[in-house]
């Protein structure tokens, strides 16, 4: 069976077909990669995986991220299952954001297996921040490459449940990264305007939450303008996975008679490079 890579919108997002990742090969991996870097989110449909095959494909990526707070699952420490129960109000994911932006080395891409979802709804939204950056003025781009976000652990946003943590919540240590509001992709080398909604990035270096929130709101309407977006439509068995250098994304919590049971792992990134005119400005 041939790989089949049809767009989900006229902007980004990919489904994936004719593929299985338990058989994939370097050249496969490679096909996947492309399309990953291309279209900023892959939904690999059909799949049947374990969470030890699961774990062996996101191992292709790189590193796995161990969440410090949160325990994964009792053989596959890798995998963080995240469940709604019928009934239950989502915590996890509802808001825009990308991943880790509050550490100094965000999380490079995150993948969801969808293992039990409702008939309709719980879907993920997502937003790319390259064609965002792209569509702003010229001025404003110049306004932004000198801007850093200061970008705090948002504490409730992990709220749910069977997602047992490893120390108590109010324990959780605030963990604070800064980064240049323009970020370039480190492999297409394109910039994107790189920042989560206010729950976690609190501010721009060198002015208060008061100064910075009319910008951050600005620029999060202008990134989720539908024009950016696609929106993934799990399936049993659909694999996704998104770049979390170049997008936000968001649950959708619109399926309260329902259940759903994601199996979740995280790729580590590396640092987070600006423009040149960031550093230059920084220096
Ligand atoms: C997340 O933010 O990783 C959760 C996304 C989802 O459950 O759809």
């Amino acid at each position: 069976m041939a790989i089949e890579i049809s767009p989900l919108s006229g902007s980004i997002g990919a489904e994936v077909t004719g593929i299985d990742l338990n058989k994939i090969g370097e050249a496969g991996f490679a096909d996947i990669r492309e399309a990953l870097l291309d279209h900023g989110v892959i939904c690999i449909r059909d799949q049947d995986l374990t969470p030890d095959q699961q774990v062996a494909f996101a191992k292709h990526w790189g590193e796995i991220h161990l969440h410090p707070y949160l325990k994964g699952l009792p053989d596959q420490p890798e995998i963080m299952e995240i469940v709604k129960e019928a009934g239950e109000r989502n915590r996890f994911g509802d808001h825009w954001h990308t991943d880790q932006i509050f550490t100094p080395t965000p999380a490079m891409a995150t993948m969801l297996y969808a293992k039990e979802v409702p008939l309709a709804g719980g879907d993920t939204l997502f937003a790319s921040l390259t064609l965002a950056y792209e569509a702003l003025s010229e001025g404003m781009k110049a306004m932004v490459g000198r801007l850093s976000t200061v970008n705090q652990y948002d504490k409730q946003a992990t709220r749910s449940r069977r997602m047992s943590e490893k120390i108590p919540e109010q324990d959780v240590p605030a963990k604070v990264a800064t980064h240049p509001l323009v970020r370039v992709h480190p492999e297409t080398g394109k910039p994107a305007l790189y920042l989560n909604a206010m729950q976690t990035t609190r501010h721009f270096a060198g002015m208060t939450p008061e100064e910075s929130r009319p910008l951050i709101a600005y620029l999060l309407d202008h990134i989720t303008r539908p024009e950016f977006t696609c929106r993934v439509r799990w399936r049993p068995g659909t694999l996704g996975m998104w770049d979390n250098r170049c997008l936000l994304h968001m649950a959708l919590d619109d399926y309260p008679d329902h259940r759903r049971v994601m199996h979740r792992i995280t790729i580590k990134g590396g640092p987070v490079v600006g423009l040149e005119t960031t550093s230059e400005a920084a220096e």
